[in-house]
């Protein structure tokens, strides 16, 4: 787990765009009255997205100015969930790869690794050109299609070290590849194709009804059971 600290350089003030202020205010008004705090997270989500992808203290203070709660308790939000960052972060890709149990017993060192390479040896760190930044955060989710990064709002997954470079050399060239299994997976299904309902007589209909066959198949064969029992049993008569 990281350590979250605000960045030691930070803009004077901040302030959401006229777009954003109304956006807000659409925002907190979709909350009864005395639950504004609610909307604490898409606030600090848009005041990040305005401020090249970053969330500086000036902008946790007016959120927190904005929907009337305590400084401190929006500072909480904002230094607990990943989602939020504390400082600059690349321009066109800040690459977080996820460590936890399932990505790391599936290469999520090597992904590490991709990014010690690509980006900067270090994470929280930009590139040499500004493009890109990376960092190791906790689950995002996607634990079924483990390893796997996220980029702002978009996840890429089943990766292998070769798999990311192509993601990062996407962004790079402007072309990131589409978000989700790298691999051609639909979803979450299993990797090796499926191994259970896969004859298509079960989804074509002509089974409709069969159970009633088997029904009628297992009481037959129920009543011969008893039948074939109770005379073995019975008493022999005497002639
Ligand atoms: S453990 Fe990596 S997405 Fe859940």
């Amino acid at each position: 787990m990281s350590v979250r600290r605000l960045h030691p350089e930070q803009p004077k003030n901040f302030a959401f765009t006229p777009e954003n202020e109304a956006w807000a205010a659409a925002t907190i008004a979709k909350y009864p009255p005395g639950k504004q705090a609610s909307a604490v997270i898409p606030l600090l989500m848009r005041a990040q997205e305005q401020h090249k992808n970053w969330l500086p203290e000036p902008a946790i203070r007016h959120v927190a100015e904005k929907l009337g709660m305590a400084y401190i308790r929006v500072y909480e939000v904002a230094t607990f969930y990943t989602q939020f960052q504390l400082g600059p972060v690349g321009t066109t890709a800040h690459v977080q790869v996820c460590g936890t149990t399932p990505c790391m017993l599936r290469g999520a060192e090597g992904l590490k690794d991709v990014c010690r390479k690509k980006i900067h040896t270090d994470q929280f760190h930009l590139s040499a050109d500004g493009a890109f930044s990376w960092e190791e955060v906790e689950c995002a989710g996607t634990c079924a299609n483990a390893p796997m990064v996220q980029i702002f709002a978009d996840t890429y997954e089943d990766l292998t070290p070769e798999l990311l470079e192509k993601v990062i050399d996407g962004y790079a060239r402007g072309t990131p590849p589409k978000p989700g299994s790298q691999i051609g997976r639909k979803a979450s299904s299993p990797a090796g194709g499926f191994t259970a309902l896969t004859d298509p007589a079960l989804y074509d209909g002509s089974t409709l009804g069969g159970w009633q066959h088997r029904l009628a198949e297992i009481d037959a064969k129920s009543a011969l059971t008893a039948a074939a029992s109770a005379s073995a049993t019975a008493p022999e008569k005497k002639p």
